[in-house]
């Protein structure tokens, strides 16, 4: 690990992790979004070294990371006037674009489907990395497999120690949650994540509401399962319960004798410090950048301190909350283990 300075990153801290990629290593850097487990894009055994580190599906694709506009055509084929404006108005930073496939990029790096996810991050830490290995960078979220995504380096040792070759730590990652993934398909703009850029900034420049994946794309599409961002706990969302009914929740949880824990505003339910219950408090109920920021390392506090079941209150769902309510629905998704 090398702590590396998050606006004026040390040039030899970048050459070294740049010479690493460069060899078909894997570093995992800092973003504005969350840490991303990097390898140069143009190379299989790089790439595959990726999942092999995540546990990742084969059929969960990777973003490509570029530093610089005249990357995008390295990477993608015929970048449509839509998907150009998007770029322009985005980037760098939080939106992911999915565009067709150019030539050189791996075809493991999409699982093997003839388009391509790409994002220009603002970090100047991922951008000074992505610029000086002179390749672009295949770049998941840098934890395991199905787990909560690391919005800071010790979350990235946590899950990947001894997995992969080095770790740039520049401090927690600003946003704390994940890029708005969307496709464009001609005129069509679909959304198939949310995250830090909002639904409504993005219908701004389009003219129009997104579309919504179909119902098939929705069970079986890469990077759509249900089950996703999990912590080790039980999670039991109740997005439309009161706080009241939660914290009683909790507290019969406590009596049959569970390690329990409990998410909340910072308003909600004052003086529960002596219930016997781990209280998370993720920011102002209005604050939803905030919330959503504050979500993976309190569900990662959580499963350190042993957390057995975890009952999580619900946000509004405009702006920042739709990214907040699909990765409390992805965590809470039962599962057989
Ligand atoms: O903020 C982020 O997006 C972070 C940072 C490191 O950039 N990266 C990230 O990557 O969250 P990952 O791999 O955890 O999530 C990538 C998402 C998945 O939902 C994946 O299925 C989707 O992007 N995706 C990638 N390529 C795709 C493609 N060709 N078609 C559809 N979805 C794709
Ligand atoms: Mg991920």
């Amino acid at each position: 690990m090398l702590p590396v300075d998050p606006v004026n990153p040390d040039p030899a801290v970048i050459a070294e992790a740049a010479g690493v990629l460069r060899k078909g290593g894997l570093v995992a850097f800092p973003t504005e979004t969350v840490y991303g487990l990097g390898a140069n894009a143009l190379d299989p055994s790089a790439v595959a070294r990726i999942y092999e580190a995540k546990g990742r599906d084969p059929n969960d694709p990777l973003i490509v990371h570029i530093a610089d506009m005249e990357d995008l055509a390295l990477v993608c084929r015929g970048v449509s006037p839509l998907a150009q404006r998007l770029a322009a108005a985005f980037w760098p930073g939080g939106l992911t674009l999915v565009l067709p496939r150019g030539a050189r990029v791996v075809p493991a790096v999409s699982a093997g489907l003839d388009t391509v996810a790409v994002r220009m991050p603002s970090h100047p830490v991922a951008r000074a990395l992505i610029r000086l290995a002179g390749v672009p960078v295949a770049a998941p979220s840098a934890n395991r497999f199905m787990r909560t995504s690391a919005t800071t380096a010790a979350h990235v040792l946590d899950d990947l120690d001894g997995r992969i070759d080095l770790v740039l730590d520049g401090g927690p990652a600003d946003a704390g949650i994940e890029s708005t993934v969307v496709s464009v398909d001609g005129g069509v703009v679909t959304l198939l994540r949310p995250g830090v850029i909002t639904v409504e900034a993005i219908e701004s420049v389009v003219g129009r509401p997104l579309a919504q994946p179909g119902a098939r794309a929705a069970t079986g599409s890469p990077g759509m399962m249900e089950r996703h961002y999990a912590p080790a706990a039980e999670l039991v969302y109740l997005p439309d319960a009161p706080i009241a009914e939660l914290v009683s929740r909790a507290r019969a949880e406590v009596a049959r004798g569970r390690e329990t824990g409990i998410l909340l505003a910072d308003a909600d339910a004052p003086g529960l410090e002596d219930e016997g219950f781990t209280v998370e408090r993720l920011g102002p109920e209005g604050d939803l950048e905030t919330v959503a920021g504050s979500l993976f390392a309190a569900l990662r506090r959580m499963d350190t301190a042993g957390v057995e079941v975890i009952f999580a209150r619900g946000f509004s769902r405009a702006g920042a909350g739709l990214a907040i309510d699909d990765r409390l629905r992805r965590a809470s998704t039962r599962r057989g283990r």
